[in-house]
């Protein structure tokens, strides 16, 4: 069984770089995606306390809601559409500092003020996006994408 996580204080480096080991920890050895991805989501939830963390899965040439934490949320998004669906189109990372400003933006909460939505790449396929949301304006920077990236590709999809 997982022990407790160990909530890290400081930077927002110093609070990746301490929650990386853990998350290491939490995948290491289980097999199954979707436990994976939920135990993922209740990390990074505990450690930044955001708005929401979760996961879409690619299924069928749609976005379908996995795991996540936080309120709830609208269950499939196609390609193209919103911030998780562009990022699944352009297969890069997009972050989003005001939400009201991007075009076509899917208000799930009407709390969410700024996003960044990453995209998990295999073979040269978008198979899911880690989306999180934020209730302060520009939550995220170039700091957040280092780390979700490095996160988001220690998933293991068979
Ligand atoms: N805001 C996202 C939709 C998903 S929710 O934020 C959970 C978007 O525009 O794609």
């Amino acid at each position: 069984m997982a022990e407790d996580l160990s909530i890290a204080q400081g930077t927002k480096e110093e609070q990746y770089q301490a929650l990386i080991p853990q998350i290491k920890g939490l995948l290491d050895g289980e097999p199954d995606l979707i436990a994976n991805l939920a135990n993922i989501v209740a990390a990074l939830k505990e450690q930044f306390s955001w708005l929401w963390v979760g996961f879409y899965l690619v299924k069928e040439n749609q976005l379908v809601l996995a795991p996540f934490q936080g309120p709830v949320a609208c269950t499939r998004i196609k390609k193209g559409k919103g911030v998780c669906g562009t990022s699944w189109e352009k297969a890069e990372t997009i972050l989003v500092p005001d939400v009201e400003q991007f075009p076509g933006h899917i208000a799930c909460s009407s709390k969410s003020r700024s996003e960044i939505v990453v995209p998990i790449i295999r073979n040269k396929k978008v198979l899911a996006v880690l989306d999180v949301d934020s209730e302060n304006l520009s939550e995220f920077d170039e700091t957040d994408q280092k780390y979700l990236e490095q996160i988001v590709d220690l998933i293991i999809f068979d």
